[in-house]
């Protein structure tokens, strides 16, 4: 039976990920961050669902007993941080919660746990469009790095890029996001409707629930082991 473990499960997509897995009756394990303040509401939600909850620390010793024990064979990557966030971590005084803490070390640190488990589990990391190393955009560039980690290592995986994750059942508000993803795809209907519907697909925002069924759908598909995967693959 497949086992799969989903780091930053408590985000946008990830919640959707935790729902779209379960319908699709796979077993499920969703990570808290120990140190989340809403822990029990958490267990409430994803135990409702069916899925266990695990809040193994962010240290990678740990996480591999995890997913050993587990016998995790698919893990999912959602983790990521915005500069709203970092910056209110920064003012209340926590540890630093940048793209570099969070966006690059922390999926490091779940990738470089999956190393040492027998079978290696596949490593499904959400990416996003536009990723690169040697872009001066810093989200895009730490998305370049860990691309490249995934690349040069010895596990299985698959790199799926979308465009804007977005939707109006987004508990936190992103007017900034939102505006921007409304705009691109007024566009992008444009273009689409004189023939550019490949770019349109590409580049048009995702909602969490159609990104979540498209992940499930890579996880099930063995061929796209070693692949990176667009948005218009995800619909
Ligand atoms: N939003 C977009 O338009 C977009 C586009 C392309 C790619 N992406 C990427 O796709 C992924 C999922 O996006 P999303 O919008 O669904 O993400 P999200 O809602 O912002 O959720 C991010 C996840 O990362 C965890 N996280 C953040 N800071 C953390 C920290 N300091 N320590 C431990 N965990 C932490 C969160 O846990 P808590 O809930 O405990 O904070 C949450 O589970 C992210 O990697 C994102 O960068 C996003």
């Amino acid at each position: 039976m497949t086992v799969a473990f989903v780091g930053g499960a408590t985000g946008y997509t990830g919640r959707a990920l935790v729902a779209a897995l379960r319908t699709a009756g796979i077993n499920t394990v969703a990570h808290v961050r120990p140190d989340s303040p809403r822990v029990v509401a958490w267990q409430e939600r994803f135990e409702a669902l069916g899925a266990a909850v695990d809040m193994t620390p962010w240290t990678c010793p740990a996480m591999t007993e995890t997913l050993r024990r587990l016998q995790a064979d698919l893990v999912f990557s959602l983790l990521g941080t915005t500069r709203g966030r970092a910056r209110a971590a920064r003012v209340a005084g926590g540890p630093d919660a940048g793209y570099e803490a969070v966006d690059y070390r922390l999926t490091a640190t779940l990738y470089a746990a999956c190393v040492g488990v027998t079978p290696p589990p596949r490593f499904i990391y959400l990416s996003s469009l536009g990723a690169r190393e040697d872009t001066r955009n810093a989200y895009l560039r730490v998305r370049g790095r860990v691309e490249h980690i995934l690349r040069e290592g010895g596990l299985p995986f698959t790199i799926v890029r979308p465009s804007f994750i977005t939707g109006s059942d987004r508990a936190e508000a992103r007017p900034g996001e939102r505006i921007a993803a409304t705009l691109l795809d007024g566009v992008l209907a444009l273009a689409g409707a004189v023939g550019l519907s490949r770019l349109r697909d590409r580049h048009r925002s995702i909602t969490g629930a159609e990104l979540a069924a498209g992940l499930v759908r890579v996880a099930r598909d063995p061929t796209l082991a070693g692949c990176v995967v667009s948005a218009e693959q995800l619909r």
